[in-house]
């Protein structure tokens, strides 16, 4: 290990199995560190489609700008063309194009899903679109000998002064790490959705990516904005939230209050409005003055569709006694996604030498501060087919590896189920003052576990206080309104605090100060700053 041409790839959704095999294919040794089973992961979790703009009238810049329109304001226009241009051949290169359903006369079969202006969504059969996806690369990875999957879990990544040398390792079934030497090392651990107390994502999803980047000396931002996905229920038995996919209103499902209202009625663009707008709204619905639970209803759409496109969901609906073609289903809004991630350019290079950072857990400025339905498993492909082609061959690490790290416990809404409430509770869907400040003191103070690996959960509380204004995920209802003062990204760095830029020429950057995580591991006296 440690050969000029190898690369370490931490985590295994779509995002870093596209990186591993597009590397093999251009003759890296590639080694991919991902926890078992294969199956608990995001991107094999996902409902949603893929979105390209391969339809008549479509075109990649009408993608690029519904995008953008999304993301309010924040996205990076050059991130979004990359995506939207790219779609197409990214699936192909990935031969992924077979998985998709197709109309009889064998094009692609295209979905509706909110504030896209045309169908452009790929579905696969029964709506099990990221299982599918997964099962093909992992296909692929299997079939490729320059390969490896190692199951394990990164606790510290190699930094000397020439950059990242790759990460101390803890195999799964032991307790001490091990170094893995590489000569690049691409994180792709998803984002930290799966830490609130209902989420779409498997408690796995849980940061610890943007912790080690952070940690390394690595660039993060946005952290403020955590997408809620409006439509997910929630089994009595407070199991796993069940995500009702946006295809169900592209499809013509309606949100309907307990009197059967239309709660989007008034809304130009009704139930295809913007994943923030239609999430927002069902929260007020059912948390505002006459808080009333909302429904998803299917009743305009023909029985016939329904088992056809939403097969899979429909059938685990009926174990919690529902008939997703007949009954209105009780829905609430749940953590799904972070814009947010480490800071890297176009093609995932980060401000460490040598270490790269893809897909959830990264921020290109694709998303700006609003994600667009189905973007992100898009995102994953893209963006990992284009960092693997810029990936270059360098000297294997000398360096000292220095001491050998302590395992810091996993953070997760299992294992740490109060700091999973306190998170909805005082940094959710709608924030306020108060209640940030008492989430960062609650973090500081150690109240859940002096140990955790928490530091970017407090710089989301210190960003989210310091955004005094209310823009795509990030509402503020002591500032419900967007500021133009506030167009620009806040960004952290371990050894540099924060602060905020400005999207506006010649516009100076902010010092906005520091979010004391570097106090808060050393007076705990774990992992973190050796
Ligand atoms: C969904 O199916 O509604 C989720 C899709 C996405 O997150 O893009």
């Amino acid at each position: 290990m440690g050969a000029r041409n190898t690369v370490l790839v931490i985590g295994a959704g779509v995002a870093g199995l596209s990186v591993a095999l597009a590397a093999a294919k251009r003759g890296f040794t590639v080694f991919v560190l991902h926890r078992s089973p294969r199956s608990r992961c995001n991107s094999a979790w996902a409902q949603g489609g893929v979105a390209a703009a391969v339809g008549k009238g479509d075109s990649p810049r009408q993608h690029a700008q519904d995008t953008c329109a999304a993301g309010r304001g924040l996205n990076d226009p050059r991130a979004v063309l990359q995506l939207t241009q790219q779609a197409e051949e990214a699936l192909e290169q990935a031969n992924l194009l077979d998985v998709f359903v197709h109309a009889q006369d064998g094009s692609l079969q295209l979905g509706q899903e909110a504030a896209h202006r045309h169908p452009r969504i790929l579905h696969a059969p029964g709506g099990l679109t990221g299982q599918a996806l997964m099962a093909r690369l992992w296909e692929q990875v299997d079939a490729q000998p320059r390969i490896r999957w190692i199951a394990g879990r990164a606790v510290r990544l190699l930094i000397d002064d020439r950059g990242c040398q790759g990460a101390w390792v803890v195999p799964e079934g032991e307790t001490m790490a091990q170094p893995i030497l590489a000569a690049q090392t691409v994180l792709a651990t998803g984002g930290f959705a799966g830490l609130y107390a209902h989420s779409t994502n498997p408690a796995e999803t849980n940061g610890e990516g943007l912790a080690l980047a952070y940690e390394a000396g690595a660039t993060l931002a946005d952290l403020e904005f955590v997408q809620f996905h409006p439509t997910a229920y929630l089994p009595p038995d407070g199991s796993q939230p069940l995500l009702l996919s946006e295809a169900l209103r592209g499809a013509g499902a309606i949100l309907i209050d307990a009197q059967g209202q239309r709660i989007l009625a008034g809304h130009p663009q009704g139930e295809l409005a913007g994943r923030d707008v239609v999430a927002q709204a069902v929260w007020q619905a059912e948390h505002g003055p006459q808080a009333t639970q909302v429904f998803l209803s299917l009743e305009r759409v023909p029985k016939a569709r329904v088992f056809e496109a939403f097969g899979g969901l429909a059938e685990q609906l009926t174990r919690y006694g529902y008939d997703l073609a007949e009954d209105p289903v009780p829905i609430a809004p749940v953590a799904h996604f972070t814009m947010g991630g480490v800071c890297t350019d176009r093609w995932g290079r980060t401000n460490v030498p040598a270490l790269w950072a893809v897909g959830e857990v990264a921020c290109t400025g694709v998303h700006g501060a609003n994600r667009l339905a189905s973007n992100s498993l898009l995102e994953g492909l893209v963006f990992g087919q284009t960092l693997a082609a810029a990936l270059t061959e360098r000297e294997p690490a000398t360096a000292a590896m220095g001491e050998r790290p302590q395992v810091p416990p996993s953070i997760d809404r299992i294992r740490v189920p109060q700091l999973a409430v306190a998170l909805e509770e005082k940094a959710g869907i709608v924030r306020d003052e108060d209640h940030l400040a008492q989430w960062e003191e609650d973090l500081s103070s150690g109240t859940f576990d002096a140990n955790l690996p928490a530091a970017p959960l407090l710089l989301l509380a210190a960003a989210a206080r310091w955004r005094t204004e209310s823009r795509g995920a990030h509402l503020r209802r002591d500032f419900p309104d967007a500021n133009p003062a506030w167009r620009g990204h806040i960004y952290h760095q371990r050894d540099l605090g924060s602060w905020f830029a400005p999207l506006y020429p010649q516009t100076r950057p902010v010092t906005l100060g520091r979010a004391d995580t570097r106090q808060l591991h050393h007076e705990r006296g774990s992992y973190a700053w050796a």
